[in-house]
């Protein structure tokens, strides 16, 4: 079966008066890592559910390659659980097999696929450990082998990162990767913004379960955002705080980064900088993910308060 893309349409899901996902559309594209990125009680483990069919929308569609998804389609979604879903008495090499022929594949094809995960995450020695008896990073490396090995059509992973140390991230963004290469839509969720915005193609930020921005990191940039640092060593404390059109992202000792409305004039605040004495810097900074997270979330809450 060829890999197609995953497109979410209108999905809203309510628990009781509670609406977990509000009318929620976007794709995630073959050969792309898309993040799925939110608050705590945003609605990423809830769309993630509606996607995998554990959980039952309301109204609205998820597609698979322009159709509405079969069930062979989502038995073959690689999914790791925000719960984390393995047997922590069983051993390691005999759930992975068991759970890749309740996907679908063949026990000799399943038993091959784990092989070949165990070998590559290092767990090879480890197959026939229990579970329970790993550290928690490579409980997670196991669950990602679970995810992989039965030729999954799409990953959908559930905060795959949380509890990482960075040679691991490192090794699973990789896999990602390599998996999106291969021409399969990953879409995973994080808090972890800088390793979101280090490895993602786009990027979709939701919040009160409504989608509020989605796109490149560059495209989520180019909303308006311009970022400018600023030394002024003997300024007067609190000047920038008089000046109009400006707010202050976060000071780093005399360092001060600003962030500049639409309508103001850079070179206006370069001419206030100077009036304050030497100027050590005056440069323009791409914002972060996490400055473009708190921008779209300010924007948001702006947006449901008027
Ligand atoms: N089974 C459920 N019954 C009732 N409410 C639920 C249920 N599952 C989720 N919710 C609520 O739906 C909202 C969205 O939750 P969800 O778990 O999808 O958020 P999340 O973005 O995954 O958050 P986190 O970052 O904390 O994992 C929250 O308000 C949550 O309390
Ligand atoms: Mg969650």
């Amino acid at each position: 079966m060829k890999a197609g893309g995953l497109e979410l349409k209108g999905l809203t899901k309510r628990f009781g008066e509670l609406v977990a996902v509000r009318d929620l559309s976007f794709d995630v594209r073959p050969g792309e890592v898309f993040g799925f990125v939110g608050s705590n009680g945003a609605g990423k483990t809830t769309t993630m559910r509606v996607v995998l069919g554990t959980l039952i929308a309301d109204s609205g569609d998820v597609q698979w390659d322009g159709s509405p998804i079969a069930f062979e389609v989502r038995r073959r979604i690689g999914y790791m659980p925000e719960e984390r879903g393995l047997y922590p008495k069983m051993r390691i090499g005999e759930q992975l097999v068991y759970l890749a022929q309740l996907h679908g594949a063949t026990e000799a094809a399943a038993a091959g696929s784990v092989a070949r995960w165990l070998e590559r995450f290092q767990l090879k020695e480890r197959a026939r450990d229990e579970l329970q008896t790993l550290s928690h990073g490579n409980q997670q490396r196991v669950q990602l082998a679970a995810a992989l090995s039965f030729e999954p059509l799409m990953l959908v992973l559930d905060e795959p990162f949380a509890g990482l140390d960075p040679e691991a991230v490192d090794s699973m963004s990789e896999v990602l990767h390599e998996q999106a290469q291969a021409g399969i839509p990953v879409i995973f969720s994080s808090h972890q913004l800088e390793i979101v915005e280090r490895i993602c193609d786009r990027v979709g930020i939701i919040q009160g379960g409504s989608l509020v921005a989605c796109g490149t990191i560059d495209e989520l940039r180019g909303r308006g955002l311009r970022q400018l640092w600023v030394d002024t060593p003997s300024a007067p404390q609190g000047w920038i705080g008089s000046l109009s059109g400006v707010r202050i992202v976060r000071t780093d000792g005399t360092r001060i980064l600003i962030e500049l409305d639409a309508s103001t004039d850079d070179q206006a605040i370069l001419r206030a900088a100077l009036a304050t004495g030497p100027v050590q810097e005056f440069r323009a900074d791409k914002p972060s993910l996490l400055d473009i997270f708190r921008e779209a979330m300010t924007e948001h809450t702006a947006a449901a308060a008027s």
